[in-house]
């Protein structure tokens, strides 16, 4: 029996979780995040099941090494969350892929929300207020798209976009035939809409920052769905501040941990850039949800099962991890 200590689990992914799961392997399903205080309770499993908000440090790798984990399990794409440096004897699988469609077709959902003001006409209607004041937007037909990152995210984000008549720019350290690619800056100062979809390595650690929002169009908006460390949060507000943009939205924030898929609603909340950008409203956030579909839930539990049937039947890791 293989044993998989599934750390910060939610019901939308227990669910399927359990109806993926081989007749070989138990599950144990746990609410708590995977740190270096909870590591002990992945004592007597083979695996480990972590998310995007597990803190995976040198401290967690020597406490699952000396326990005989043998497989990390990422039931995510990113692992920027693990300390790979310090894998010794631990192997580590990942999802690569589970639905680029989900994480694009939000980050337009988010975009349209944010330039034709639904969000603010949805609270206005069921207070009877029919007023259109203050609800103008701008076409998107015919405005330049910039895109940062042209991986399996950002590629479908493309095709929507043309869907719309947006003309895309592009930038990328690798790029593909049939995008028009510039530098950054460039792409900052020409975009009347730059979304994110890179991941997050040091080179791409605050690309949006101060410099960066002093080149956007004052009228353009940032959507990132993809890292909140690839914004920096404190530059923004000032941003935002300054009327250097007219509005953000984001699915992600860099100091989202210990917030996000958590209900917070009855206390007070201590990160002050939180409460400025929850405030503003030019800003739209969701929980880090632009993955959350069907589809994508799925394919993340038959990926993560397969991963770990894989390693244990033939000892060969297709979507390995290494350091
Ligand atoms: P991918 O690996 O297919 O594509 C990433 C692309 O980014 C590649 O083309 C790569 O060359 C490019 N890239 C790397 N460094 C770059 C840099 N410094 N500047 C610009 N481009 C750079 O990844 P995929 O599947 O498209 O995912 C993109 C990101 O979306 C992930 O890294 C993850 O952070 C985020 N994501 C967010 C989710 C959410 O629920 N909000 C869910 C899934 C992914």
């Amino acid at each position: 029996m293989t044993k998989i200590a599934f750390f910060d689990t939610k019901p939308y992914e227990q669910e399927v979780f359990e109806r993926c799961c081989k007749k070989d392997m138990e599950i144990k399903f746990m609410e708590h995040r995977l740190n270096r205080e909870t590591v002990d309770s992945a004592k007597g499993c083979d695996v480990v099941c972590a998310f995007v908000n597990d803190n995976l440090d040198e401290t967690v790798m020597k406490g699952l090494n000396e326990m005989g984990v043998r497989l990390i399990a990422m039931r995510c794409a990113g692992f920027n969350n693990l300390a790979l440096k310090a894998l010794g004897d631990l192997r580590v699988a990942r999802v690569p892929a589970y639905s680029p469609y989900a994480v694009a077709e939000h980050a337009m959902g988010m975009l349209l929300t944010l330039n034709r003001k639904i969000h603010k006409a949805y609270n206005r209607t069921r207070e009877y207020n029919f007023s259109l004041n203050g609800l103008t937007g701008v076409d998107l037909h015919g405005k330049v798209m910039g895109v940062v990152g042209t991986g399996k995210i950002g590629r479908v984000f493309i095709d929507i976009c043309r869907g719309f008549g947006l003309k895309i720019i592009a930038y990328d350290p690798y790029p593909l035939d049939g995008i028009e690619y510039t530098d950054l800056d460039t792409l900052f100062r020409e975009s009347d809409f730059i979304s994110l979809h890179c991941p997050l390595t040091d080179d791409s650690y605050h690309l949006a920052n101060e410099k960066r929002f002093a080149m956007m169009k004052e009228t353009a908006i940032l959507i990132n769905t993809s890292r909140g460390a690839l914004v920096d949060s404190v530059a923004l507000v000032e941003a935002l501040w300054n009327r250097r943009l007219r509005a953000v939205a984001l699915d992600v924030y860099e100091e989202e941990v210990g917030y996000f898929f958590e209900d917070r609603s009855g206390e007070v909340v201590d990160d002050a850039t939180l409460q400025l950008l929850v405030s503003m409203p030019n800003v739209l956030i969701t929980s880090h949800q632009a993955f959350l579909t069907e589809e994508a839930l799925f394919n993340i539990a038959d990926t993560t099962i397969g991963n770990i049937e894989e390693f244990f039947s033939k000892g060969t890791i297709t979507h390995e991890v290494t350091a």
